[in-house]
This record gives structure tokens, sequence and C-alpha cells, in this order.
């Protein structure tokens, strides 16, 4: 029965199950509770286990890891130019970290554990205070063991907003997630499980919008929204089409881009992406109109429905403003001056990789598997977070990364610290002029992406699913 939202291993019967599944569920409205900070007052952020209704209000909670015992975490919302401070206090029975991911901060506040800070062991604090530099939709999570701490639900959006957003009516944030269960309805802990490791990753069952599945989102007719989507998924790709509605892009990753109708009519986010999407609510009042996921063909379904209450529209013809974000202050590389590394990216189940180099020692692919290991990056298969550094570049430097697929599955690679201006696809200019954090790079493809390394310090580069990383498919980028 919950199997109809694994990806493509299994047969499809998805969408009249999930027309079905509809009926038995509860319809759940969407809630979420931002926490707004105002700049100079510290925030407190507590990871702790606790339980969340991920099958619905009918069955049993399932136990889950959650920040402020709540999943997804508290929408933490600021201003630009703002300075962030949150005491972190760690009440799991494991140690953690906070990352902020797509975030353009100094190396100490990054979150990443033996690299720029200690783990923050059971019981223990953390206080993290970085200036907000750009605007734009950012989310937080654990930087150790990923694969488990952020499947098991420790994830929250951090939203900046402009100094003069664009006008909208309404802003929504989706966090989009999916989880493992098995048949008990608590999550399946099968967290290192090397089938996932050295394939897709751990793609899960349920699909929920901010912790639930198939909430209904209800909107005015006339209204325009701004939709901040965040694909917090462990490995999950989502392909999202808003029916009968023209979604607008005008930022991903946070970063403002060219407003522009996504390629097919099709919002694609891959683990870690976010789209900032203009939505104007042009159907009549009374209307229900299905967001399909549909990114792996073969296994459509319903991620959600956007549910028009009775009321007059608040206007007759779409609002007539501009929807063009300010751009942030991000340097613009010099490409005739910049310095090109090559990152091979390598392994994974029918990949062809011979082996790879682990702390220090050449082996071969059974032996990698049996340390958990499936990937490298330019032959280099990374154990932890300590780790002499793959590529480095001076401070200031303009670079472009050329990465090439040589396996068999797409991976979505972040960077920390920095945002890249993603250039060409297998030597086709990218339209639209997009920054992101996170670019995904296809089978056999090559993209290249270009920025200035103006971010001093060690910061992770690394395949963002999260079983992905854990085998092996992350480096170092040293900026000094
Ligand atoms: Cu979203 Cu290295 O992280
Ligand atoms: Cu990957």
């Amino acid at each position: 029965m919950r199997s109809d939202r694994r990806s493509s291993r299994q047969p499809s019967s998805s969408l009249s199950l999930s027309l079905s599944r509809r009926q038995f569920l509860a319809s759940a409205a969407l809630v979420f509770i931002p926490v707004t900070v105002r700049a100079g007052e510290p925030f407190p952020l507590i990871s702790q286990p606790g339980t969340a209704p991920i099958l619905g209000s009918s069955k049993p909670a399932t136990e889950v890891w959650t920040y402020a015992g709540q999943v997804p975490g508290p929408e933490i919302r600021a201003r630009q130019g703002d300075r962030l401070q949150v005491n972190f206090t760690n009440r799991l029975h494991v140690a953690t970290t906070v990352h902020w991911h797509g975030v353009r901060l100094q190396n100490e506040m990054d979150g990443v554990p033996y690299v720029t800070q200690p783990p923050v062991e059971p019981g223990a604090s953390f206080f993290y205070e970085f200036e907000l530099t750009d605007a734009g939709t950012f989310w937080y999570h654990p930087h150790i063991q990923s694969s488990e701490q952020v499947g098991r639900g420790l994830y929250g959006p951090l939203i900046v907003e402009e100094r003069e957003p664009v006008r909208v009516d309404r802003e929504l944030v989706w966090m989009l997630d999916d989880w493992r269960m098995s048949p008990d309805g608590q999550l399946a802990g099968d967290f290192d499980d090397f089938y996932d490791r050295s394939h897709e990753g751990r793609i899960g069952d349920t699909v929920t919008v901010n912790g639930i599945e198939l909430p209904e989102e209800t909107v005015r007719a006339g209204e325009r929204v701004r939709l901040r989507l965040v694909n917090v998924a462990n490995a999950r790709f989502f392909g999202l089409r808003f029916m009968d509605h023209d979604p607008i892009v005008i930022a991903l990753d946070g970063q403002p881009c060219e407003p522009h109708r996504p390629a097919d009519g099709r919002v694609i986010l891959g683990p870690a992406m976010r789209a900032d999407v203009i939505l104007d609510m042009s159907a009549r009042p009374g209307g229900r109109f299905p967001v399909v996921d549909d990114y792996y063909k073969k296994k459509p379904f319903d991620l959600l429905d956007m549910v028009y209450d009775d009321a007059p529209p608040v206007r007759e013809n779409p609002l007539d403003a501009p929807v063009t974000l300010p751009a942030n202050p991000l340097p613009e590389p010099d490409l005739g001056a910049a310095v090109r590394h090559m990152v091979l990216l390598e392994g994974g189940s029918g990949g062809g990789m011979a082996g790879g180099t682990f702390e220090g020692q050449l082996l071969n692919l059974a032996q990698l598997a049996d340390r958990g290991k499936a990937w490298a990056l330019n032959g280099e298969v990374s154990s932890g977070h300590r780790m002499p550094p793959l590529l480095s570049s001076k401070l200031g430097q303009s670079v472009i990364f050329e990465m090439h697929n040589d396996t068999y599955f797409e991976h979505p690679m972040h960077l920390h610290g920095h945002s890249f201006r993603v250039l060409e696809r297998d030597g086709e200019p990218v339209p639209n002029t997009i920054w992101q954090d996170t670019v995904n790079v296809k089978r056999n493809e090559k993209v290249q992406v270009a920025f200035v390394a103006d971010n001093p310090g060690d910061w992770m580069f690394h395949c963002h699913i999260l079983e992905h990383q854990e085998a092996g498919m992350m480096g170092i980028f040293r900026v000094s």
C-alpha cells in the first residue's frame, strides 16, 4: 500500500492509488509557525527526539528527530543584512551540528564537524552567529551522519527577506521530503544500506510537504503567491507541475535569476535545491488543482492540492507588478582569468570505476564496498570530513569547476560558502543567468560553473544525495 511512491523500481499504480488515498487521508491543511528573528536577539534552537503525524492523524505518530519538537523545524525569518544569532543545544543521544545550507557565511559558522567546529555532543551547545549577506530561501540541517539525521527529520527553513521584495499577496514555504516507512508506521532504520549508497540513494515511500502527506493549501482567487520550494529529501528529485497554473521561477537556490517559465512547465528540484516561484491564482473560487510530481516518469503522483476558497477574486486580472528580485552582492567571476578545475565523478553500481584512494590507500571496488564506500571525486574516496583538500584556490581568484559525471546516476553537487554561476551543460550555454549552490550533473554530462573564491576556509564540496556523500563523494575546496 505504501509503496506507491518508491521510485522507478516498482510498477506504477500511483495516480489511481493517490486518488483513492485521498479519500481516506484526512485532508490536512498546511500549518507552519514562523519564528521571526530580530537582529541582535539570539534565537534558541534545540535538536531533540519527537513524533510527527507522517501517516496522518488517524495513524499512530512516527518517532522522528526534530528541531524544537517539530518537523520541519521552525521557520527562521530575518532581513538581509541582519546578524543571525542561534543558540543551539543538542538534546539528541548522538553528536550533531547545524549547517546553514547555501548561506555565504564565515567558515567557522558553517557547521561542518572536525573541519569548522567540533561536533556538538549530546547535552552540549554551540553559538552560531553570522551576517545574512544574501536575501533568499535557505535551509538548515545537520552535517554529521546526514543520511540518518536529515532522514529522521532534522531540517528547517531559513528565509532571508529582501530589503525591497517583489510585490505579492502572500508567501508560502513548502519543504518537500520523503520518508521510508516500515510496516509498523515507524521509520525504516536502514540508513547505511549499501544498495542505497551505491545506487540512487535512500528514496522514501511517503512524500510529505511540511511534514504532511498530500496536504491541502487553501488559496484565494486572484491572489499572487510567492512560493518558496525546498527539497530536503535525502535522494529524491521532484518535478512539479501546477495543473492549469503558470509558475514563473524568480530565484534558484536563494539567488535571483531572470524570471522565466521553467522548461516544459515543470519545476525541477534535486536534493537540497530551492526554487522561488511566482504563482498567480488565476482560477475561479471553489476550484481544486493538484500539484503533480512526475519527475520519475513512470511514477507520477499528487503532491498536494491547491484548494480555492469561495471568496470572490481579490482582483480580476493578474497583479501588474514586476517580479524581478534585486540582485545579491555576488562577485562576478572573470572568465578570461579563471583557473579551471576538472572534477571527475566516478563510481556507483554499473559505473565502471576500478577503485579509488581511501585514507591514503588505493583500494579496489570490493575493498571499498567493505568499508561502505562506492564513489570518488578525482579518484579520491572520502572517509569522513577530515581530509587533505581535493582542490585549492587563492583567495579572490576566479574559478571554473568543470564536472564530468562518469557514473550511471545523476548527482546534485553542492559547494559550501559560495554560490556559482551555472555556465554550460555539455557545451551549451545555460540561459536565465542562474546562480546556484547545488547543481545537478546528469549521467555522462559535463557541467561548467564559475565563481570567485572570495570566502577563505576549507569548504565541503559534495553530492547532496546524502548516501552518496557518505559513501565517498565529498571533498574539500580550500580557499586561502
Ligand atoms: Cu546541505 Cu554539505 O550540505
Ligand atoms: Cu551523488
